[in-house]
């Protein structure tokens, strides 16, 4: 009697001790996958990275797009300012003279190597094709990457803004500018 009356209260204190603790693991599993969860440290960080990557990638598929958008609203004057560094090689008014580089004057559009008397390297004049805007933008970024063996010895304006005004302004060196972009 004693027994069974005892195994009874047993039975019903570990019954409730089961759902008590059970109750609180579950909360806690619960709790714990739910903190996970939000705090996903892991992959959150991939997270991250991954739209870092994408947005660089993005900036680079746009840089070509966006050299001609900006050449269209481009300051010429500061395309002025920019071509400062090329007067060392270069003479931009009409008429002017080869010196170490060709004349510039009415350079958009014209074909590649064509400037008269002046002695291009094979590596331009193997290249082929018109200075348009994109050869143009290739070219001035990195002269050696669009002509490997260029006789250019100048690093590239890095700017995309640089680079465009001063396309701007190469574009505005002519009796009839070649149209916008
Ligand atoms: C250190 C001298 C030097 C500087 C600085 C220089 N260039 Fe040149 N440039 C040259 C030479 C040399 C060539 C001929 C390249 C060849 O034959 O491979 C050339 C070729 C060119 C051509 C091709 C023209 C054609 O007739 O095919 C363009 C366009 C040009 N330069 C623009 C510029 C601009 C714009 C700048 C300034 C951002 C600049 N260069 C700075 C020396 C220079």
């Amino acid at each position: 009697m004693d027994g069974f009356e005892l195994n009874k209260i047993i039975g019903w204190a570990l019954a409730a001790l089961l759902v008590i603790f059970g109750g609180r693991t579950f909360v806690e599993i619960y709790n714990g996958g739910h903190g996970d969860h939000g705090e996903h440290k892991p992959a959150y960080a991939i997270e991250v990275a991954d739209s870092g990557a994408k947005k660089g990638a993005e900036k680079k598929a746009e840089v070509a797009v966006d050299i001609k958008t900006l050449i269209a609203s481009a300051d010429i004057d500061s395309g002025a300012k920019v071509a400062k560094k090329c007067a060392a090689c270069h003479t931009f008014d009409k008429g002017g003279a080869n010196k170490t580089g060709p004349a510039l004057y009415g350079v958009v559009n014209r074909d590649l190597a064509s400037a008269s008397g002046f002695g291009y390297s094979d590596a331009l004049k193997a290249k082929g094709g018109k200075w348009d805007y994109d050869a143009l933008a290739k070219f001035l970024a990195k002269p050696k990457d669009f002509a490997p063996g260029t006789a250019m010895n100048f690093g590239g304006i890095k700017k995309d803004n640089q680079l465009a005004s001063l396309i701007a302004y190469l574009r505005s060196l002519s009796d009839n500018p070649a149209p916008l972009p």
